[in-house]
């Protein structure tokens, strides 16, 4: 029988790709709004469809694939995909969960230290002279006395909760629903828990119910000595709020990984000095990226073989 024909829509890792072209007929597009221009004939071919990183799977992609049943996506999030549009039509939409969940819990950790102990500020430092010239660099704000609060206690934030455990940092969390097996303290309202903690830690999916989370009040509530970290989406706080607050000293300082326009980030926080970026590195190690383009291989393999997909996402119409 033929290899199924897949369109894959921005970038997998190269290993991803390699394994991709020995089960399927491949197509490709840099990123899923140039499928549009692929010819008719390739468009009705396509009946699954491999998400590269954050390229929009929109209705209007979807619709110009009428055979289309699979899709794919890399990541763990897949905002971006128009999921109504997908359990409308029965096509199936698959993630990457667990594969990455150490590894963006693990950059969580070094974004709260860099954040909290100013490591980033520290090594540009020495690394300008400084040392020499102007003595130690100056004390900074502790882990130690801070409590914790996360805000989406999934996998990743439970891994995140877990390393801070053994860090000796208290930690609550905020979400939709109280989790039976979990020993951490449990706040309803988002608020709330904010008003108790000083190390904010978001690890919350894009959708409509998280965006702007985090607004002007949240982080009034957090207070001066409070720092905010992001490692879910940058959806999820409003950035010109969260500019006014570093500014003013609202709040002491924020790590981000996720911004709401990327891989634009504002002028005005990158000016910041009380704030460390990171351009979404959370998952980007080579192993773990490779983990999770073989998933995604697997679950269109998988679908094809016996319509079987590994991870579908909860929103999909399978099991039907
Ligand atoms: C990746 C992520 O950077 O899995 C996610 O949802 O945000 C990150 O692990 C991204 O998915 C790559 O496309």
């Amino acid at each position: 029988m033929a290899n199924p024909d897949i369109l894959v829509a921005g970038v997998l890792p190269a290993s991803t790709d390699k394994t991709l072209a020995a089960s399927f007929t491949v197509h490709r597009v840099t990123d899923a709004a140039a499928a549009a221009a692929l010819a008719a004939s390739e468009r009705d071919a396509v009946r699954g469809l491999a998400r590269g990183m954050h390229s929009a799977v929109d209705r209007i992609l979807m619709e110009s694939l009428p055979r289309l049943e699979i899709v794919a996506n890399f990541g763990v999030g897949y905002d971006g995909i128009d999921l109504a549009y997908a359990a409308d039509h029965g096509i199936v939409v698959t993630n990457t969960p667990d594969v990455l969940t150490e590894e963006v819990a693990d950059t969580s950790l070094g974004l709260i230290l860099m954040t909290v102990r100013e490591l980033s500020a520290a090594e540009r430092y020495l690394r300008a002279g400084e040392w020499p010239r102007r003595g130690p660099y100056r004390l900074t704000a502790t882990l130690r006395d801070r409590t914790a609060g996360i805000a989406g206690l999934g996998r990743i934030g439970i891994a995140i909760a877990r390393r801070l455990d053994a860090m000796g940092v208290p930690v609550v969390y905020h979400g939709r629903h109280r989790q039976p097996d979990v020993p951490y303290g449990y706040y309803a309202d988002l608020g709330e828990m904010v008003a108790a903690v000083d190390l904010l830690i978001l690890a919350l999916p894009g959708s409509p119910a998280t965006a702007n989370i985090v607004d002007a009040a949240i982080l009034e509530a957090l207070g001066a000595n409070g720092i905010l970290i992001n490692i879910g989406r940058g959806s999820a706080v409003d950035e010109a709020a969260l500019i006014a607050a570093l500014k003013h000293g609202t709040i002491l300082a924020a790590g981000l990984d996720v911004f709401a326009r990327e891989p634009n980030v504002p002028p005005e926080l990158i000016a910041l000095p009380n704030a460390v970026l990171l351009p979404h590195v959370g998952s980007a190690s080579v192993y773990t990226r490779d983990a999770m383009g073989q998933l995604v291989v697997d679950n269109l393999k998988g679908w094809f073989a016996d319509r079987r997909p590994l991870t579908p996402v909860p929103e999909t119409p399978w099991p039907r």
